[in-house]
């Protein structure tokens, strides 16, 4: 698939911009600051329904404004899909799809994928588990698109139980006898929608491992292994070491982890009550990253933790291409032509040799790849493709 036409209004640093695109390989080229990321952002948006920089909408919306609207036109064997997203913090999202009546912005899912690489990717081997959590679940919602329903029910559920925890926690302090009825409710609530995120989760991860493992060893050439792990904080919640607990098996059904659940949140409602949070669940929940015994968080180095960075991304696409192997949950719903298009968000300029000989390769088999970087030496020269200028929120297509 590829993106043929992308338009913004009100994104980010543009009142109003119109970029025509071709299948194969584009370069945004302009100096810092000029809305190259910007636009590559907008692309990632319409497949994921979130950005690759912030966790929330608000910052997507150009100041002064209250709504932004991306319009993507995404071509697969040969038949265009206009998307259109209307992006209004604090507001559900709208979507349409071929100009039709306004929807659900979830209902877009799944017309566009992509991979995108970006400097924040480092983030994903440092930074906090909440990071790899949305890593999972946009990789999630574009392999299976109904999976976002559940997250989205999932999310509302969480934050449903938190405020009454919160004010049992209040009451609990003020003496005043808390109200608990309803918190069986949430509870049960709680456990079925979070059951099914975390065994969603743990297939996809399953599925990422070997990819992963591949990856790891091409990128930094066969130094050491890097292990993928799903932590449920069923395992880790109830103050256990693995040797206490039979770890939550990889392949537990939703019935078992919806029991177990329920089981925890059982086991810690006075801890809960206490903290006023909901302490066990898959917001909790970790990808774990491990190079041979050690975690990569906290002993990889720069370039090992780039590498594995790298390693996550590349899985990725590979899973978008090819689905799972065997009759596996995603295989399904392939078609032809469902690559994802690759964004390579100036990230040459981090990259060695061998890293990036790797990323050369993947793009040589791409459908469509848009670069952004700050100069044209930037881009590596099997990769000057089509060029546009970026500068002051103004694009133009180098002939
Ligand atoms: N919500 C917003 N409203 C207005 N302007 C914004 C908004 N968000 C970001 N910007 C502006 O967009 C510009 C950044 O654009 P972008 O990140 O696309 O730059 P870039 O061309 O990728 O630069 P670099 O080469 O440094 O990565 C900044 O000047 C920033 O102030
Ligand atoms: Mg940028």
């Amino acid at each position: 698939m590829y993106v043929a036409h992308l338009s913004l209004t009100d994104f980010r640093s543009y009142p109003q911009v119109e970029l025509p695109l071709e299948p194969g390989i584009t370069a945004l080229v302009g100096p810092n600051g000029q809305g190259k990321t910007n636009l590559v952002e907008a692309v990632g948006y319409v497949a994921t329904l979130g950005s690759h920089r912030v966790p929330s909408d608000a910052a997507l919306v150009r100041a002064g404004a209250n709504r932004a609207v991306v319009r993507a036109k995404v071509v697969r064997e040969e038949r265009a899909t206009l998307v259109e997203v209307e992006i209004t913090p604090g507001k559900a999202n709208r979507s349409r799809i071929n100009g039709g009546s306004p929807g659900r912005a979830r209902d877009v899912l799944g017309i566009l994928r992509t991979v995108l690489f970006a400097p924040e990717d480092l983030a994903l081997v440092k930074g906090d588990p909440d990071g790899r959590r949305r890593f999972l679940d946009d990789l999630l919602v574009q392999l299976t698109p109904r999976i976002a329903g559940v997250l989205g029910d999932y999310e509302r559920v969480l934050r449903q139980r938190s405020a009454l925890l919160k004010s049992a926690a209040a009451a609990t302090r003020a003496r005043s006898g808390a109200d608990l009825r309803t918190l069986d409710v949430w509870d049960a609530k709680l456990a079925q929608t979070g059951a099914q995120v975390v065994v969603a989760r743990q297939a996809l991860v399953a599925a990422l491992r070997p990819r992963a493992a591949h990856a790891y060893e091409q990128v930094s050439a066969g130094q050491g292994d890097l292990v993928l792990t799903y932590r449920s904080s069923l395992d880790t919640a109830l103050g256990q070491t693995p040797e206490d607990h039979a770890e939550l098996a990889p392949d537990a059904g939703v019935e078992l982890v919806e029991a177990r659940l329920l089981d925890a949140m059982g086991r810690l409602r006075g801890k809960e009550i206490e903290r006023g949070v909901c302490l066990v669940g898959p917001h909790r929940d970790d990808l774990v990253l491990q190079l041979g015994d050690l975690p990569a968080k906290g002993y990889a180095s720069h370039g090992e933790s780039w590498s594995v960075a790298l390693a996550l991304r590349l899985a990725s696409y590979a899973l978008l291409t090819h689905g799972v192997d065997d009759a596996g949950a995603w295989s399904a719903d392939w078609g032809p032509d469902g690559e994802p298009v690759l964004i390579l968000d100036d990230v040459f300029a981090e990259l060695d040799t061998r890293r990036r000989e790797r990323l050369a390769e993947l793009v040589a088999g791409a459908r469509q790849v848009l670069v952004t970087a700050a100069v044209p030496q930037d881009v590596p020269e099997p990769l000057a493709g089509a060029r546009v200028d970026v500068m002051a929120g103004e694009v133009a297509r180098v002939l």
